[in-house]
């Protein structure tokens, strides 16, 4: 082990506030260094102050969890993983696992879900599928970073139910597979910012999650690193000339002690130890071709079919009209920030990858004065003439600014698109939309004028060749929403957050998202879990088995009735019939995605344990399951519910009055 007795106190000192951008204070050899790098989307390595090696660009985690795939999130951090392993990073910065809160969110392309459950569930295997390989994850940004404006000063604040049940609970799950690193956020949460929020980083993460890795803080989020120290934050990140005279100056003051300090380089020489374990096992596995195979392949997963009237999808023949005036042949392959990748391009254009896989007539037009945010000019009139008799016309489009450091203003895409998609209409409704975004997009200008809408995402380097494959019906879609598209902006609970001074008072509490319409009854555009496939299947014959106090098994059937194989995302959610607080009207806790071929079924099991029924009590300051009946509602989507069961959950009768001790599964 790198050993602390050989240190002076300035090194450290020194090793507490990072050496360069992305790497770690080495004390001239005496220290292994660690080197991190971004991102969630692929390996972003710093080659100088400016530029970063290239790398294979992965879908967004906002695609991944439009698969419900875990396999595909596992995959997808195995190929960055490999890659990392190549380019000699240790630790790779992600997954994030934010809640999508609000839809206007920039970095949503970033972050899985509005729901817990989906996000835990998908962070586990995108951490497993990094550590296996060998490589760090750094899962972040904890806690309640859930918009970009003014990150570093707006103040999530939060209740204590909804912090546990919603906020926490992904770091909570993902704490199974033991992450390296856990990254404190640049906001404030209920007033205190989090890079010395010891409430947050020692009683929450660290006593009450048991995590015990390193922390590190989000890149320039600390204002005074002893503040941070003596918030058990182990790492300030990147190296700043100011850091370690701050640092040295709260030492000789006495205001750190070096026994606060070592405990802090402690964490970082486990670190050190992980990394160096590590190398003994980690080989690169993969060729180049492999990786962008596996771009390929997890886009596929994640695209959703969210309309397809007269079935216009699959194109297998016709002619066909492919309209690149938007976004042209630069098929965006993630959103912007810290998680962008610079990749190579593809291989052949979308035009080309849909003649190879139809007998499809395939025209491409591209305006080439139409600038990104919707300028036009004269060549739309060639657009909408050229659409004139098509089979099918395909239109890109995408919402303005997804980014790192800036929030949407609005879920529509720019007029003149819309503008641009009622002209051609009017011409020709054999419309298909191919949607560039990762966060829900108001879509109500032109849903009713288009007869297909495709949710593509920011689907990585592959986008072109995956979104083809969808398209010719090569590969069936199989994804569905992992946060609700609703009708408008005005329709969200969040709508009326940013303006306030200096906080966001997340007073719509625990009904974040799908919690939110169905518990208040409120009509969307497409629900969460909702999603299209080119095949049909039908649900039968529940079954519950009760294994224990607090865990079930639940099975069912699930049967593809269609012409072609195809994959399913069956969804469980719970609702309880009676409770002592308020609870939303249901809530997802378990899903299973299954390939069943067609004419054929599948019996699907999935579990259900403590944590599906818990709340979490104010009362004890506790996880508690209650008494009561909980409704068990499997179904294709969250508004399309096939079967249903019930579980009663009652104290043994001795126990007649509720005492603390006696309720069931009382748990930190
Ligand atoms: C950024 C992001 C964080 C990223 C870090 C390093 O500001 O918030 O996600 O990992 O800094 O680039």
């Amino acid at each position: 082990m790198d050993n602390i007795k050989e240190l002076t106190i300035e090194e450290k000192l020194k090793l507490l506030v990072g050496a360069k951008w992305f790497e770690t204070y080495t004390a001239n050899g005496k220290l292994t260094e660690i080197r991190m790098a971004d991102g969630p989307h692929g390996v972003r390595k710093m080659k100088d102050d400016q530029t970063y090696e290239k790398s294979t660009a992965m879908p967004s985690l906002s695609l991944i969890a439009n698969s419900w795939d875990r396999e595909l999130a596992k995959l997808s951090a195995e190929t960055i993983a490999d890659e990392c392993v190549e380019l000699g990073v240790d630790v790779i910065l992600a997954p994030g696992i934010n809640i999508k809160r609000t839809p206007l969110c920039g970095r949503n392309f970033e972050y899985f879900s509005e729901d817990p459950y989906l996000t835990g569930e998908l962070g586990k295997a995108f951490i497993k599928g990094v550590q296996d390989r060998g490589i760090g994850a750094c899962v972040k940004h904890f806690v309640c970073n859930n918009c970009e404006t003014d990150r570093r000063f707006l103040s999530s604040e939060v209740d204590k139910r909804t912090f546990n049940e919603i906020y926490l609970e992904p770091f909570r799950k993902v704490m199974e597979e033991k992450p390296w690193m856990v990254m404190s956020s640049y906001n404030p949460v209920n007033g205190v910012d989090m890079f010395r929020n010891k409430k947050m980083l020692k009683d929450v993460l660290r006593d009450k999650l048991k995590f015990d890795g390193a922390i590190v803080s989000d890149w320039y989020s600390v204002r005074n690193p002893a503040d941070g120290v003596k918030a058990t934050l182990d790492l300030t990140m990147p190296y700043r000339e100011v850091y370690f005279p701050l640092l040295k100056s709260a030492y000789d003051d006495g205001y750190l002690t070096e026994e606060e300090i070592d405990v802090r380089v402690i964490k970082l020489l486990e670190l050190i130890e992980k990394k160096k374990k590590a190398d003994k096992i980690k080989k690169v596995k993969l060729t180049k071709e492999e990786r962008h195979q596996n771009a390929v392949k997890i886009a596929e997963g994640g695209m959703v079919l969210l309309k397809n009237e007269d079935n216009i999808l699959p194109i297998k023949s016709g002619n066909v009209l492919v309209l690149e005036n938007y976004i042209k042949k630069n098929y965006p392959t993630g959103g912007g920030g810290s998680s962008t990748i610079d990749c190579d391009g593809e291989e052949f254009s979308f035009a080309e990858y849909i003649r190879k896989n139809s007998n499809a007539n395939v025209e491409e037009y591209a305006d080439s004065h139409m600038t990104c945010d919707g300028g036009f000019s004269h060549n739309l009139y060639r657009s909408v003439e050229k659409s004139y008799g098509k089979d099918a016309v395909l239109i890109q489009v995408m919402a303005k600014e997804e980014s790192e450091g800036a929030d949407r203003r609005t879920l529509k895409i720019p007029e003149v698109v819309e503008n641009y998609i009622k002209a051609l209409s009017n011409v020709n409704n054999n419309i298909v939309v191919m949607i560039f975004s990762g966060s829900a997009i108001d879509v109500s200008a032109f849903e009713h004028l288009v007869k297909g809408i495709i949710m593509v995402n920011f689907a990585g380097e592959g986008v072109k060749e995956a979104l083809a494959n969808i398209i010719t019906g090569k590969t069936n879609p199989s994804g569905k929403l992992a946060e609700t598209y609703p009708l408008s902006l005005e329709e969200t609970p969040t709508k009326d957050d940013f303006g306030n001074v200096f906080t966001i008072p997340y007073k719509e509490g625990l009904f974040v998202g799908y919690r939110y319409y169905d518990s208040f009854d409120k009509e969307v555009r497409y629900p969460f879990g909702y999603g299209l496939s080119y095949t049909n299947f039908e649900y039968s014959d529940i079954k519950i088995d009760k294994q224990s106090d607090t865990d079930y098994e639940v099975s069912y059937t699930v049967k593809n009735v269609g012409e072609v194989d195809g994959r399913e995302v069956s969804e469980l959610y719970i609702r309880p019939l009676f409770s002592k607080v308020t609870r939303p009207e249901k809530e997802l806790k378990a899903f299973s995605k299954d390939f069943i071929k067609a004419g054929e079924e599948k019996r699907v099991k999935v579990k259900l344990d403590f944590n599906s029924f818990a709340i979490y009590s104010t009362a004890f300051d506790k996880k508690i399951m209650e008494d009561g009946v909980y409704e068990v509602l499997v179904g294709a989507s969250s508004r399309d519910i096939k079967l249903k069961g019930e579980i009663i959950k009652k104290t043994p009768d001795k126990y007649s009055i509720i005492k603390e001790d006696n309720i069931t599964g009382l748990q930190d």
